[in-house]
């Protein structure tokens, strides 16, 4: 298959999957999702980012994801990727003072979603958690800054992709 439809295929089968079965995820799985976001392209190549993974046996960081994000079915996944930003590292545009920290940790994000999805993992991207829970549990750094909580496992048994509710292409193209 040539890369094109290699593509399109991930782009296709990614959903958020928000259902796992137990079954471990293996450290080689972590290192290719790890390596794909290290990859990622950043304004300015600043990389302001930093990641934690969250295993199975960690009792404690698996508690402060299900603290700061109170949903019975994130509890199954069996790890979580932790997505952080360090705003003091990201390029400001100058025009505006603007600060692209939360452009390059969704690009470095999504690369892990489509990674995941590439060796048959299932993800899904939460931003709906208390970030300052999340940061007390996890103990993180003042000036880093979690931005995602992204579960990964293989989905769940019987768990299949729902039907993509997208905008078709006339609604989002701007004419001129
Ligand atoms: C920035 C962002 C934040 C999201 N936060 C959550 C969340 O907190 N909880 C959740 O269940 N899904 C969350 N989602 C998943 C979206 O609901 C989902 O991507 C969207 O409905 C499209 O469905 P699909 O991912 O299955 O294609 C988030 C997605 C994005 C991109």
């Amino acid at each position: 298959m040539n890369k094109e439809d290699i593509f399109a295929g991930v782009v296709a089968s990614r959903y958020s999957c928000r259902n796992y079965s137990p079954a471990e995820v293996g450290d080689n799985e972590i290192a290719y999702i790890l390596e794909q976001l290290r990859l990622a392209p950043s304004a300015c190549n600043r990389q302001p980012w930093r990641v934690m993974v969250i295993r199975p046996g960690d009792a404690a960081g698996r508690e402060a994801v299900a603290a700061a994000y109170n949903r019975e079915w994130v509890r199954t996944a069996p790890c979580y990727i932790i997505m952080c930003g360090v705003p003091a590292e990201a390029w400001i545009r100058p025009f505006d003072s603007h600060n692209h920290v939360d452009v390059d940790v969704a690009i470095a994000t999504e690369h892990v979603c489509l990674a995941a999805e590439a060796i048959g993992l299932g993800t899904c991207w939460i931003c709906n958690f208390d970030p300052a829970i999340l940061s007390e549990k996890l103990g993180l750094e003042t000036g880093v800054v979690p931005v995602a909580i992204i579960p990964v496992g293989h989905p769940a048994e019987g768990t299949s992709a729902p039907e993509k509710k997208r905008k078709i292409l006339a609604e989002i193209l701007l004419e001129r």
